[in-house]
Order: C-alpha cells, then structure tokens, then sequence
C-alpha cells in the first residue's frame, strides 16, 4: 500500500502515503488542492496531521505513551526532570558529562534580571499566575534575543531555568511574601519548592517526598506531541517568531480549561461536589445531560481511548505520596468514587471516556501545599522541554512552511456597498 485514491465527482487524484516508525499511516494531502482545488475539511483536527516529528509516540487505543521511543513508565519512575528534558529537545538521553553539564547550567540561570522583579509590581496581587508567566516568559525576548545557534542552545536553557523563578516569583507576590532567590546547592525541583515555601525568617529544607512527586509530576507533563499549546507552539513558529513569543503563546492555549487549566478545575470540581453533599450519580447524570453544559473534568482525552498511561501512573503516585507526606484529603475519595461510577456507567464506557492525567495529578499538587490557581503553571513548567523540542525541531527541518489552514466560506455572496446615508 503506497497510494490513496480519491474521486471528486469524475475525476480520480492518486495522492502518496506517509508511513511513520510505528506504521502510522497518513495521506500525503499537501499537493491536493493545487491539483484538484478542492481541500480536506476538519475543523478540531481529528483525522489531521500537522508534521512530521521524532519526539514522542502516542497509541490511543493501546494507552501508549513514549518519549523519543522510551516508555513513560520507566522515564517516571527512574530518570530527572532535567535529564528528560535534554532527552527531549536533543533526541537521545545525556551520558554523564552532559547531564552534569546541563544541570548545572539549569541552576546557573536560574536567577531573572533584577529589573523584571518591577513587572511583578504592575500585575494585581489577584492576577492569575498563567497571565502572569505568559507575560514574564514573552518579556524574557526583551532581554534575550536569538542570535545564531550557540545563543538558541542557551536561550533554552535560560527558559528552563527562568521559568520555574518566574513562577515561584508569582505565587509569592500573590500572597505579599517576599521573593527567595534560587540557590545552587539544589536541583530543579528542589529549588522550585524552595523559592515557593522557604521564607526568610526560618530555615527551609525540602522534603525529599515533595521533590521526587515533583519530579515525576513534571517528566509526565513534558510532551504530548500535537495537543492544542504544542501546535500553538508550532503555529506561531512557524512564522519565525522568536522562541520566548511561541513559549508565551503555548502557555496561553494550555490556560483553558478543556487542556491544561482542567487541573483547576478538577479540584474546584471534587470541592463543588463535597461542598454540595449531594449524591455523585447527580453529577454523573449532569454531565451526560446535553442541555446541560456540565462536564466531568478530568475525564476524557482526543486521542486516549484506553486509559491515560499517565492517570494510571499518577493515580498510584497519589496514594503513595498522600501516605508519605501524612495527607488524609478526603477529595481523593470523592475522586476515586466519582471514577468508579463513571467507568461503569454506559455513556462513559461507550465513549471511551477515562481519566486523563489532569484528574489525579491535582490532588497531589494539593498534598504537596500548592495552590489550586497555580496548578496549570505547573503543568506549563513540565511542558516547556516538549515545547521547546517541537519549536526546535521545526525551526531545523528547512521544508517547514508557514503554517496557515484554509476554509470554507459560509458568509455573504458579493453584494453591493450601500453608504450610511442611504442605509435607511
Ligand atoms: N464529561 C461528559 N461528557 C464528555 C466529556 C466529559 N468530560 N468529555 C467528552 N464527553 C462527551 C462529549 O459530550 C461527546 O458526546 P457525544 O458524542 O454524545 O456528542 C463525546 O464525549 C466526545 O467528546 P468531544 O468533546 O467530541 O471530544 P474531544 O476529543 O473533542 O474533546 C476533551 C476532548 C476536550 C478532553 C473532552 O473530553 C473534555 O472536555 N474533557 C473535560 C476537560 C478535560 O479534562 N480536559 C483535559 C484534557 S487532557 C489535557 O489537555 C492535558
């Protein structure tokens, strides 16, 4: 099978198949219109791929998720958040010498230019962190222009590291502490935690069950190859905008609640419904209501329709780290009961509707002391390597065209311009 035919009315198009490393099979579409004039229609983008990439696999169907051909399971239970990222955008995991040389670069730029600490001061107290760290990490192109390669190569790992300062720097200003400058003695996750919770009248140590959670929170965050921020990412690349501008617009499509904003409100959700008090087959029912815009947050996924591999490692996660760390959070019960009921129930089981990583994962953020408003900033740290991977590897692949989608008019025929004073 080479080949696909398709007919407009009389005429027959023979367009190539694309064959992937896992046999994915796709129709070569990209002469199509110049030859028939006619275009693929696919509004959401459920049958489209945008490019070809090496970075990460997904089987939907079989709960397969792997990182430049590794297993999500083994990359979270063994590997550092800095390793996968290197892994990530340089396409093969770092020997020794390069995972200590990266790391340490992570912790050397970890410091933003003191004059970004004014921006802070313009945002209210009540802004929502992802307004916030869209706009500081867009800011860092004022400070950061690219230059050639070697200025690329540190421009990511200035992200990296400024990132996690940025949002930490957030958190604090929002409850009027003040900010805790990185420390080189810590690791990445280490140091997050410690600019979010050390204060400068008592000493802070960081709780090695809260790294590792961190840890393994943000390696099952890092790539998820074309969701909505990701091809945000390569949209807007691909008019070779620089690449803080593409990081900044990422963050903003990950905000919205039906992609990374759904671990908020998984949480505000589980509160809803304790608060409530009510049976939790009443939001089941709602939620399978079609006049009712009520949906289960955390359930359902475009391209899982087996369970999320990343849900299932974080649901055992959650236990553990509850018991470690000496949480009783009743909202987990209420979550795995709101499970339970979900996947037994027909609309659930014949849409194939799961939980999707967002519905564990803040319960742990929870346990771990993290405010609620901030738990999409976490999922946008985790993100970045996989971000940075996609921009990268389109940036290098010389055939890359600017992205730009075509329609279907629906609007007004031509009609003639009648001037206001004859408008009636
Ligand atoms: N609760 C109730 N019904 C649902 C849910 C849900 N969470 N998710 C999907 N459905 C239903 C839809 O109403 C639709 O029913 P229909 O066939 O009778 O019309 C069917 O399942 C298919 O849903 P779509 O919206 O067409 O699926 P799509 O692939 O477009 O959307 C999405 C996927 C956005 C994740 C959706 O399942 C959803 O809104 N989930 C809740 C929000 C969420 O958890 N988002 C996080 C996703 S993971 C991530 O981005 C990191």
């Amino acid at each position: 099978m080479t080949s696909a035919k398709i007919s407009v009315g009389e005429k027959d198009y023979e367009l190539p198949l694309v064959v992937g490393s896992e046999n994915e099979v796709g129709i070569d579409m990209t002469k199509f219109r110049a030859q028939s004039g006619v275009i693929s229609l696919d509004p959401g983008f459920g049958s489209t791929g945008s490019c070809q990439s090496a970075i990460t696999f997904i089987n939907g169907e079989e709960g397969v998720l792997r990182y430049r051909g590794y297993p999500i399971e083994d990359i979270a239970e063994n590997a550092s958040f800095a390793e996968v990222s290197y892994m990530l955008i340089y396409g093969n995991l770092p020997n020794k010498t390069q995972l200590e040389e990266f790391s340490s670069k992570l912790t050397q730029h970890s410091l933003i230019h003191e004059d970004m600490k004014k921006f802070y001061e313009g945002f209210p107290a009540s802004a929502h962190p992802m307004a916030v760290l869209s706009s500081m990490v867009g800011s860092l192109a004022t400070y950061y222009p690219e230059k050639d390669e070697d200025g690329f190569d540190l421009n990511i790992i200035r992200l990296l590291a400024k990132a996690k300062t940025i949002a930490a720097f957030a958190y604090k200003r929002s409850i009027g502490q003040p900010f805790i400058y990185p420390q080189n003695n810590l690791s990445y996750c280490g140091n997050f935690l410690n600019m979010m919770f050390a204060v400068p009248s008592e000493p802070y140590t960081v709780d090695p069950v809260l790294e590792a959670a961190l840890n393994k929170l943000l390696i099952l965050h890092a790539d998820h190859e074309q969701n909505c921020s990701t091809s945000t990412v390569r949209l807007v690349g691909s008019s070779h905008a620089n690449m803080f501008a593409s990081m900044a617009a990422g963050i903003c499509a990950l905000w919205g609640p039906l992609h990374g904003g759904a671990n908020q409100k998984v949480i505000e959700q589980l509160k809803y419904i304790q608060r409530s008090g009510e049976d939790l087959q009443k939001f089941v029912d709602r939620a399978k209501d079609k006049n009712d815009d009520f949906r289960l947050m955390g359930f359902g996924h475009r391209v899982y329709k087996n369970f999320d591999p990343r849900a299932r490692i974080l649901k055992k996660s959650c236990d553990q780290v509850l018991s470690k760390l000496g949480v009783d959070d009743p909202l987990l019960d209420i979550a795995k009961k709101l499970e339970e009921v979900a996947l037994n129930d027909e609309y659930f089981v014949s849409r194939r509707l799961y939980p999707n990583v967002d519905f564990y994962s803040g319960i742990i953020y929870r346990a771990m002391g993290i405010p609620t408003n901030m738990f999409t900033v976490m999922f946008a740290l985790g993100r970045l390597p996989g971000w940075i991977a996609h921009w990268y590897e389109m940036r290098q692949d010389t055939s890359t065209r600017i992205g730009r989608p075509r329609q279907i008019y629906t609007g007004p025929a031509a009609r003639d311009f009648v001037p206001v004073a004859k408008r009636g």
